[in-house]
């Protein structure tokens, strides 16, 4: 049986490791010093591997085949460059399908999943090495069907459950990537909303999320923009560990980045 041990919910972006000089070395500081904090918690909560819940952004998946959550039960998962360094990191098929069979049929599977700047973002921080096994788990946060708001926290809720199930390991930290606020093309291209993040970041701290969960696709769309719709990774994280106190380590409305960027440490 398999015990959380910590969580982890990060912003990602490209650019931040492509174009790092987008922003003015005020603020990289401040981000690459959140991101060391992270990676240093991450380090005491000492893992035996990364349950991962992050998206894609028509690199994997297509609106042809476009499912509302996905676990990875390959061995290995490579990488889309994605303007970022070429990774690869390792999984567990047994734990992969362990994890599917206990979480049930809301869930598809694909084994030869290969990972986007969603997972390789947050990894190129927290694990530069790429040594510690990932179990990925891929959720729409791009385009419809996405689960709807509720559904987003009851799969973490389940996941909760079925990751305790899950004998390959014992110590596991879950990591939702995604968000905040952030508006991908067209006339408002850029633009980040302060004022939803930071009320986003008061309810995830205190876990009353109910508002969230009853908000539909549309509103948060309107609230956060088309990239708002990747705070259900967050949501799920939340879900899943209820009980865990909440450090948000930055927040910072990038826009040269393209994200209203935040990143926060869940403990038991
Ligand atoms: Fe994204």
């Amino acid at each position: 049986m398999a015990e959380l041990v910590g969580a982890i919910t990060m912003s990602h972006g490209s650019s931040m490791i492509s174009q790092p000089e987008k922003v003015t070395a005020c603020v990289r500081e401040q981000v690459f010093a959140a991101m060391k904090q992270a990676r240093d918690a991450l380090v005491t909560m000492e893992p035996d591997a990364l349950i991962f819940v992050g998206t894609d952004h028509f690199n994997t998946f297509f609106i042809d085949d476009m499912p509302k959550f996905c676990i990875g039960t390959g061995t290995t998962f490579p990488g889309w460059a994605d303007n970022i360094p070429f990774y690869e990191v390792h999984g567990s098929h047994q734990a992969a399908e362990q994890l599917a069979e206990a979480v049930g049929p809301t869930v598809n599977t694909m084994g030869g999943m290969r990972l986007d700047h969603s997972f390789f973002g947050p990894l190129h921080y927290l694990t530069p090495q790429m040594d510690l096994p990932v179990l990925p788990i891929f959720q729409n946060c791009i385009a419809e069907p996405m689960p709807s708001l509720s559904e987003s926290h009851d799969f973490g809720r389940s996941l909760r459950t079925a990751i305790d199930r899950i004998s390959q390991w014992n110590r596991l930290v879950l990591v939702g990537s995604g968000g905040l606020s952030h508006w991908i093309g067209g006339p408002e291209h850029s633009r980040v909303s302060s004022d939803f993040d930071q009320a986003f970041l008061s309810a995830f701290t205190s876990g009353n999320l109910n508002d969230y969960q009853k908000m539909s696709s549309s509103d948060l769309e309107l609230s956060a923009g088309n990239g708002g719709h990747e705070i259900r990774n967050w949501l799920t994280v939340r879900a899943a560990a209820p009980e865990f106190g909440v450090e948000v380590l930055i927040y910072r409305p990038i826009r040269e980045w393209l994200v209203g960027f935040s990143a926060a440490i869940l403990r038991p």
